[in-house]
């Protein structure tokens, strides 16, 4: 990851949080993934009365990749409203890993952001059955 692919995604990621639909946590999260040919697929927090039916912004950057053909992914940056860091919940790490998307950047409203593997944020996670 070149700084200029990360300042990329990270403005991306800024752009697509304002598109939120965060009316019940008035919590807005931008993610945006970078394919491995270049693209990039953003996605905001999409909420419901039923809380429970809510989609995480990570995974909607990603459903929406591979729904356009991608399965091949090189990082993956989320940004949100709070003033910190917001790292990924633990379902959207288990879909992370389901895609191999290898590196994660958490930036806050600054600019300043941190880069993780996923095995940072999901070691020994649970991929294969094994059987
Ligand atoms: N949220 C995300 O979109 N991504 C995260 O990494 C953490 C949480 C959303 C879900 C919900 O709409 C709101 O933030 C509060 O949990």
């Amino acid at each position: 990851m070149t700084d200029i692919d990360v300042r990329r995604l990270i403005e991306e990621a800024l752009r697509a949080k304002e598109r939120a639909y965060a009316p019940y946590s008035n919590f807005r999260v931008g993610a945006a993934l970078l394919a491995q040919d270049g693209s990039i697929y953003t996605g905001c927090n999409v909420e419901n009365a039923s809380y429970g039916a809510t989609c995480c912004a990570e995974r909607v950057a990603i459903f929406s990749a591979v729904a356009d053909g991608k399965r091949s992914f090189k990082a993956i940056a989320v940004v949100s409203d709070s003033c910190g860091f917001t790292f990924p919940c633990g379902i959207c790490r288990q879909v992370m890993l389901e895609f191999d998307i290898p590196v994660v950047i958490v930036a806050d409203s600054g600019g300043t952001y941190k880069e993780y593997t996923l095995e940072d944020l999901l070691p020994n996670g649970f991929k294969e059955f094994g059987v």
